[in-house]
């Protein structure tokens, strides 16, 4: 079993991020989340920043690209990063990163991926399209991430049954339970993988 230094990235409250700090903390996996890069001031930066979890918000319109992608590199060098977790994160990582982190990134989508997943698939535009499509099920996906949004190869899935009267909103917290089960659970994939 190897132990990670995890690098996480975020763009809203946080709460699949906060599911795999809690179960590092718990000792339910050896991998520490030791960095926290958002793209904006986002609400989950701040239970990291209270853990003492290095935290940066890194604007891509606010840095020429070169400088955008070495500010993160200087970063992973300075915080040992071995692998990167994706946690509601709605901007592209970079090529030259996921060239660098090849099977060493993971995301987490709220459907059953390879379908309604690509570009303004995220949050509650996700689990519309589920129900306007009257899927039997639905779930969330781990799965490494490649230059494609949502694409990569497929780590880890859970399925549900929609319910009679299912709403965007019920699926979407139902989905996001499963979420902060299987997210710890991948990151514990890959630390046992050779
Ligand atoms: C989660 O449901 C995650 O699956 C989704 O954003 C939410 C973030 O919630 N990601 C995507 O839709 C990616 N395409 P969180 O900030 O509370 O973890």
């Amino acid at each position: 079993m190897r132990s990670y230094n995890i690098a996480a990235y975020i763009s809203g409250s946080g709460s699949n991020l906060k599911a795999v700090i809690e179960s590092s903390r718990k000792g339910e996996i050896a991998s520490k989340v030791v960095l926290v890069i958002a793209d904006k001031e986002a609400d989950g930066l701040k239970y990291p920043s209270s853990l003492g979890i290095d935290t940066a918000v890194i604007v891509r319109r606010n840095l020429p690209r070169r400088e955008f992608i070495d500010v993160q590199l200087r970063l992973f060098e300075k915080h040992g990063i071995n692998l990167i977790i994706l946690a509601g994160y709605l901007k592209k990582i970079p090529d030259e990163i996921i060239e660098k982190f090849r099977g060493r990134i993971l995301n987490i989508h709220p459907a059953l991926l390879p379908k309604f997943g690509g570009k303004g698939m995220h949050g509650m535009n996700v689990h519309k399209a589920v129900l306007e499509a009257g899927e039997e099920f639905s779930g969330p996906t781990v799965h490494f991430v490649d230059e494609k949004y949502d694409h990569g190869d497929i780590l880890l899935q859970k399925k549900l049954r929609i319910e009679k009267g299912e709403t965007a909103e019920s699926l979407q917290k139902r989905v996001l339970k499963i979420e902060h089960k299987i997210y710890p659970e991948a990151v514990k994939l890959i630390e046992d993988m050779k």
